[in-house]
């Protein structure tokens, strides 16, 4: 059966999404899921755009072997350069080049003309390929690209040595119809794509809703690479979603007719890990990987399906790592039966997570007496959610009720292991415990949102709080997890500061703009 390789671009263009900036090791711990999770290739990141993308794409390339790892460039020389400098330690690098197309932002954004696009194309290929063989040449907008100029281009990307082109709808604009005919157009007309086994890829923006739709219609008509991301985070609405691409292709493989090499087992857990990194929650209907992706509340489903799964349900949710066990573990458990549960989870913990999270188990099946693969689950997103150094909590104690003024006295840890506590009124007892944190910390930050839910049923249950700071026009996301929910609302609120001090540590001023 025809192959067509998953490119996933969580990390570079996913991370565009507002407020799901993600630091190095967070980066690191999603590149490792991305190649269990068997994607062809990981694109890295922007490496001119920031020194801190540098240095993440550099690192996925000294510790990645099985997927290509990728940076991206624009056509300028010293783009190619610090993409090349990134991905060089990789086992199978690549550098994805791309320049704007379309007469919109050939006039408007470039003010260059075609000749000079192609010229620059054609250069910036030439370079690249000093550093790997595997380039990738995307025209910008192709979607809004004249067809005529689009065939130019991609013959002279070839002919410069480009093995994948990509034909990106950056703006989503296309429809699968419009979409697919680009790719049946090109490989009629240009030869050299059969001759030089020229791979043509799909990159699809969800701004109608149809990044999916189109990304199959590519499929259909000859594409033999997706992009797409985890949960379908990206710019804007986002990018075509891995997990509903990859499970459309196989469910409906008696009509795709093509496979892909991703692990589906592994889908479930990679999208809750990217969920929990980058903050960006997943919306409970959505496909595959929702909360009620697999959730059947119609009586007469419930009965269809207790008679027979497939009367309603066309995947089985344990295809796509969602095991769900009648076991429940206590404070009895133990480590054997800990591990064995995160393995089924869809979890590859090394020995120092794993001892961590079972330490962390064994604290909450002190204070709960059942604990629910949605609590193990919870556990171990938070445990590689921990920003690392800075502040730590180390008490808490709020007063608040019907006639008292809110008051929070707490306690940080700071980086040097010396013990800070101070204390505040508020509105509330969460503003009451912010304003103490701030004043702890120095750190002025607007809270944008907060959201609180509990990860599992009954009073006992784990509350999990996810906020959202601005500061200095910049979003950040934290999120925290406690049987009490004033320490995790104070949890979150420290992960957020703590990644801000992280990534301004890190980031010196980019060479270039980041936009893309
Ligand atoms: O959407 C887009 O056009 C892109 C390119 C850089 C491939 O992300
Ligand atoms: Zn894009």
């Amino acid at each position: 059966m025809e192959m067509v390789r998953i490119f996933d671009t969580t990390l570079r263009d996913g991370e565009q999404s507002p407020g799901a900036t993600l630091n190095l090791h967070e980066k690191l711990e999603i590149a490792r899921q991305l190649e269990l999770l068997g994607v062809d290739i990981i694109e890295a990141g922007f490496p001119i755009s920031s020194q801190g993308d540098f240095e993440s794409v550099q690192a996925i390339a000294g510790e990645i072997t099985k997927s290509i790892v990728c940076g991206l460039a624009r056509c300028m020389p010293r783009d190619i350069e610090r993409a090349g400098e990134a991905v060089k330690r990789a086992a199978k690098p690549r550098i994805h080049v791309f320049c704007a197309t379309s007469k919109i932002h050939r006039d408007h954004k470039l003010k260059k003309g075609k000749e000079d696009i192609i010229r620059i194309s054609v250069e910036s290929i030439k370079q690249a390929l000093a550093y790997t063989r595997d380039v990738e040449f995307s025209p910008e907008d192709a979607s809004r690209t004249e067809l005529d100029f689009l065939e130019e281009i991609t013959h002279a990307a070839i002919e410069a040595g480009a093995t994948t082109i990509n034909l990106p709808d950056t703006v989503g604009y296309a429809t699968p119809s419009t979409y697919g005919l680009i790719f049946s157009h090109l490989i009629r007309k240009l030869p050299i794509i059969r001759e030089k086994h020229i791979i043509l890829s799909s990159h699809c923006h969800d701004d109608l809703g149809m990044a999916v739709a189109n990304s199959l219609a590519a499929v259909e008509n000859g594409a033999r690479q997706v992009e797409c991301t985890i949960n379908g985070i990206g710019e804007r609405a986002g990018n075509a979603s891995l997990e509903e691409v990859v499970m459309a292709l196989r469910t409906r493989q008696d009509y795709y007719k093509v496979g892909t090499r991703i692990d589906t087992t592994k889908i479930y857990p990679t999208s809750r890990m990217v969920s929990t990194l980058t903050g960006l929650m997943v919306q409970r209907n959505k496909a595959i990987v929702g909360e009620n992706a697999f959730a059947h509340e119609a009586g007469i489903h419930q009965d269809g399906i207790l008679k027979y799964r497939e009367t309603y349900e066309i995947m089985d949710p344990a295809t796509v790592g969602i095991p769900r066990s009648s076991l429940v573990l206590g404070k009895h458990s133990g480590r054997h039966a800990f591990k064995d549960r995160v393995t089924q989870l869809g979890y590859t913990l090394n020995d120092e997570q794993l001892e961590a999270a079972f330490a962390r188990f064994k604290a909450l099946a002190d204070k709960k007496k059942e604990v629910f693969d949605e609590d193990i689950e919870a556990l171990i997103d938070d445990q590689l959610n921990i920003s690392h150094g800075l502040f730590t909590l180390e008490g808490l104690q709020v007063t608040s009720g019907t006639n008292a003024i809110p008051t929070a006295t707490v306690t940080l840890k700071d980086s040097n292991g010396q013990k800070l506590q101070d204390a505040s009124i508020g509105d509330g007892p969460v503003d009451a415990i912010y304003s103490a944190i701030q004043r702890l910390t120095g750190i002025r930050a607007s809270l944008s949102d907060y959201r609180i839910r509990a990860v599992t049923k009954g009073k006992e249950a784990l509350g999990e709080v996810q906020i959202e700071l601005e500061h200095n026009g910049r979003k950040i996301r934290g999120r925290g997890l406690s049987t009490d929910i004033l320490e995790a609302s104070a949890m979150a609120y420290l992960a957020a500061i703590n990644r801000l001090r992280n990534a301004s540590s890190r980031e010196k001023p980019a060479e270039a703009p980041a936009g893309v």
